[in-house]
């Protein structure tokens, strides 16, 4: 493999995404363009939801089958780097790094197009639509069959919090749940001067806001971390009518899909509580969102092996659990997966994901294709997996 050849195409690749960026569900370019490539290397792609790039590469011989997934989305964020391959699309931007992701997956196609003979069985490439939305893509890939017959697959995020060329991994649930809540209180409105005429929703969603901060202190164990926040009350009008409804709404963070149904429930019974106390009437809506991204055991350990042996046991860094949700986790929900952030924060690019002057530290694409080619063929080579 000459490295300094796929580096040349992979940063030709990411200036490209970059310069042309799609928001989540209308990634349509993007899709061609990938379409083409894959052409150009003499491959078959194809789609499982119609807004997807899927294509697959047999090894010598039969044997397992191993995707590997990048995300094609940008966001609607008004670029502001000065880069001179900026955004040309006004209001979007590849502001999380998605466009090194598809760049380093065009690399990997080409690492194994090129190194077939090294493994037997098949490895799938899927190019995914829509991370970013809610619920993401990767539902939508999983509905039309996108990992069906699919023994393992790996992620990977360029990531700004970490340090330029560390790797970061974690065993078990690494990134968080999210759902969503809506509630309706129904009392019976009124003169504010005669509020023993009426039932008061505002009071009882401020009584419900309460208690709904008991569930993640008095409800769940200590040792499943979980946030629950409203975000959104409404009530009334004006300062002398009581209204006759109240409506909240908020969103669960967790790293267990227990939690999810034992937050549910809580709400229920905090609300059929408070309104039958009150003669109130509600509804609750409760919105199963992505659920938690959660690393196979065996593959961390085979991750972790190979990141050593590539770059040294320093570059590894332990993950904390991150609050933020990624789709990824609708592929490790149903088979073993493996997502591993790739560092590229350094102190004169400071700025986040999703801020207007992120940028990614295009150094990090071959070693990235080293590390994520390596694991695949680990796995392959992996007695115990085998
Ligand atoms: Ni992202």
């Amino acid at each position: 493999m000459d490295w300094s050849i796929l580096q040349g195409r992979m940063v030709q690749y990411r200036r490209h995404f970059h310069q042309y960026p799609e928001v989540s569900h209308e990634e349509v370019k993007t899709r061609e363009f990938i379409r083409e490539e894959l052409e150009l290397l003499g491959l078959k792609p194809y789609s499982f939801s119609g807004k997807d790039v899927a294509v697959e590469i047999r090894g010598k011989a039969p044997g397992k089958t191993v995707a590997i997934r990048a995300d094609m989305d940008a966001l609607p964020v008004q670029e502001e780097t000065g880069l001179p391959f900026a955004s040309k699309n006004k209001g979007k931007m590849h502001a999380c790094g998605h466009d090194g992701h598809m760049a380093i997956l065009l690399g990997l196609v080409q690492y194994f197009v090129e190194n077939k003979c090294q493994y037997n069985g098949t490895i799938r490439f899927i190019f995914q639509h829509a991370e970013e939305s809610i619920p993401g893509g990767a539902r939508e890939v999983v509905a039309a069959g996108g990992i069906k017959g699919v023994d393992a697959i790996f992620g990977y995020h360029l990531w700004q919090p970490l340090p330029l060329g560390t790797i970061g991994i974690r065993k078990g649930a690494v990134m968080a749940g999210a759902d969503e809540f809506n509630i309706r209180i129904f009392g019976k409105g009124g003169h504010g001067s005669m509020p023993n005429e009426t039932v008061d929703p505002t009071l009882l969603a401020a009584m419900a806001i309460m208690q709904i901060h008991t569930i993640v202190s008095r409800s769940l164990s200590p040792i499943d971390p979980a946030v629950v926040s409203i975000g959104e009350l409404k009530s009334g009008s004006t300062y002398n009518v009581i209204p006759d409804q109240a409506k909240l709404s908020g969103t669960v963070r967790h790293f267990n899909q227990q939690v999810s149904k034992q937050v549910h429930q809580r709400l229920e019974d905090i609300l059929a509580g408070i309104c039958l106390s009150y003669g109130a009437k509600y509804e609750l809506e409760y919105s199963y969102g992505d659920p938690p991204v959660v690393n196979d055991e065996k593959l961390y350990s085979l991750m972790r092996k190979k990141a050593a042996a590539l770059f040294g046991g320093k570059s590894i860094m332990e993950m904390e659990p991150q609050l933020g949700s990624e789709d990824f986790s609708y592929y490790t929900d149903r088979i073993p997966g493996m997502y591993t952030f790739i560092g590229v924060g350094k102190k004169e690019n400071p700025y986040g994901h999703h801020h207007p002057k992120f940028d990614i530290d295009e150094n990090m694409f071959v070693p990235t294709v080293k590390l994520v080619s390596g694991a695949v063929l680990d796995y392959f080579k992996n007695g115990e997996f085998v």
